[in-house]
């Protein structure tokens, strides 16, 4: 996501004839899912019936396999490249299909082709860059609007922490977690009088394959850490457990807004 590569939607159904069904969009990258995998897992513990997508069926496969092993039975899955218009539309038909409706809407496709300078990203690595992370997390939003709009639910665009302070050797991927901020402020005005509201959540640094390549070195890590005041890592489950407070009625009066779940990161434009 992550390997978001690949793209986990999440359908969630509640109790008192509340069917929520969410739609995560997670990873774009092979193995990159943790985040998007914990949100699903977080949201179908709070009793939502939920559909994951990613790009390959084995990562749907091993993902709905997991879940259900640990009791979590109303997950299903589709596989989608979220790039692609045609798997979009699918992904909703399935939505559609096999639930009814949509409640929320995860999007947390993101990929990160370069790494290095900002100054050698490429004119494709950049393009590519804007398109899964900018262009389709708005393309999913459009789509899921009417079905948002009839369930009065919402969209919850997974941000970063760089897209506040960028990170270094990330400078297009963290312009375009930048951009989704901005995402996130022009829907919600737009959204907000048809009942849907649309926030952002901000990972700091978290512990997952797709973000590997910034603490496996020591040195690295440490340097990182440095600008933590809580020292360590974040964990997919702490990224769910503020998706699902963003997510739930607890957060009813929340929208336009971006939580930085980043363990004190400073996070200022
Ligand atoms: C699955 O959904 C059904 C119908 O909403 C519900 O009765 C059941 O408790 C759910 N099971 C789990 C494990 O969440």
């Amino acid at each position: 996501m992550p390997c978001v590569c690949v793209c986990v939607c999440v359908c969630v159904c509640v109790c008192v004839c509340v069917c929520v069904c969410v739609c995560v969009c997670v990873c774009v990258n092979p193995g990159g899912c943790s985040i998007g995998l914990a949100i699903a897992r977080r949201l179908a513990l709070e009793g939502a019936h939920v559909h994951i997508s990613s790009r390959k069926q084995a990562s749907v496969d091993a993902a709905l396999q997991q879940l259900a092993g640990e009791g979590l039975v109303n997950v299903t899955g589709s596989t989608c490249h979220v790039g692609a218009a045609e798997q979009r539309e699918a992904l909703f038909e399935a939505i559609e299909d096999k639930h009814g409706r949509l409640d929320i809407l995860v999007s947390n496709a993101a990929v990160s082709p370069s790494f290095g300078p900002i100054l050698e990203t490429t004119e494709a690595q950049w393009e590519k860059t804007f398109e899964l992370n900018v262009k389709v997390a708005f393309l999913l939003a459009q789509r899921a609007m009417p079905l948002l709009q009839a369930s009065q639910g919402n969209i919850l665009f997974v941000s970063s922490i760089a897209g506040y302070t960028p990170l270094e050797n990330l400078g297009a991927y963290s312009v375009s977690k930048t951009a989704l901020l901005g995402l996130t402020k022009a829907l919600a005005d737009e959204c907000g009088p048809l009942g849907v509201r649309v926030n952002a959540l901000a990972p700091g640094i978290i512990a997952t394959k797709f973000s590997r390549l910034l603490y496996e070195e020591e040195e690295t890590r440490n340097k990182l850490l440095a600008h933590v005041p809580l020292k360590r890592l974040g964990t997919p489950e702490d990224m769910a457990a503020t998706a699902a407070f963003l997510c739930s009625n607890d957060a009813a009066y929340v929208t336009g807004e971006c939580v930085v779940a980043a363990g004190g990161m400073h996070s200022h434009l």
